[in-house]
């Protein structure tokens, strides 16, 4: 089953506005966006992702729910060579990233402004050498927590979704969804948990950028987990 198909409760994400928007931010998701926006039309998905971009990209990576956009316009900024889709229902946050994309003249990034999940089921297995799901809504009680991103049921997803060896990079600092998703992503047997001992999940991985709310919790003194998974090599 893909998470597409778990529509039991449609809300998986807050707010999709924020206050209003400046005129510079409006103008960027007037004409921006469409730009790189990604239809969710079957027809309108590659098999092979890396054709969504103009220019050529050795692979292409993958975060949900990249917040105002900091760490998915940096990792673009600093691998050229990648191709990036990022995934954001809040519209802010997409204009942030827009502004970004802007400023650093990236062109090696492509949005979807809307839940991942009309994506999931549309793109070919094998299709990201890493995905992020970095600081994602907690839900913290326990009758949403089906609405979290991390669950069974999209972790069969994301481990399609990845290449062999390709990798799929959590952090969070709720220590209540760190317990779920390290469960969870334990429980699935095409992903390895990559830790070798203790400061691997205390300790960003080097070719880390830091994301708005990883600041927000360490400024709170709340301490991140870092979770890199990597996708096991499929069989024949
Ligand atoms: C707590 S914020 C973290 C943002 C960013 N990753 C950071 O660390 O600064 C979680 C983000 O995930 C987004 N989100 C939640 N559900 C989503 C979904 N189904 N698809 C894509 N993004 C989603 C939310 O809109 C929100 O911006």
């Amino acid at each position: 089953m893909t998470a597409n198909n778990d529509d039991t409760d449609k809300r998986w994400y807050g707010r999709r506005q924020g206050k209003p928007l400046r005129a510079t931010r409006r103008r960027l998701l007037e004409e921006l966006l469409p730009k790189i926006r990604i239809d969710p039309q079957p027809d309108q998905i590659p098999p092979d992702l890396s054709r969504l971009f103009a220019s050529p990209v050795r692979e292409v990576w993958l975060e949900i729910g990249f917040g105002g956009g900091e760490h998915l316009a940096a990792q673009a900024e600093k691998n050229p060579d990648i191709g990036f889709i990022g995934c954001e229902p809040f519209i802010n946050g997409v204009a942030s990233l827009l502004k970004h994309i802007e400023e650093k003249s990236l062109t090696n990034i492509r949005v979807y402004d809307d839940d991942v999940r009309h994506l999931l089921s549309l793109m070919a297995d094998q299709s990201f050498g890493r995905i992020y799901i970095l600081f994602p809504d907690p839900w913290p009680k326990t009758p949403h927590h089906r609405r979290r991103i991390v669950k069974q049921e999209t972790l069969v997803d994301y481990a399609r979704l990845l290449k062999d060896g390709g990798e799929l990079r959590f952090a969070s600092d709720h220590q209540g969804y760190v317990t779920w998703a390290l469960w969870h992503l334990l429980q699935n047997p095409d992903l390895h948990w990559l830790a070798r001992s203790p400061r691997d999940w205390r300790v960003a991985p080097d070719d880390w950028e830091e994301t708005r709310y990883e600041m927000k919790a360490k400024a709170r003194g709340d301490l991140p987990v870092y979770l890199p998974f990597q996708r096991i090599a499929r069989k024949g």
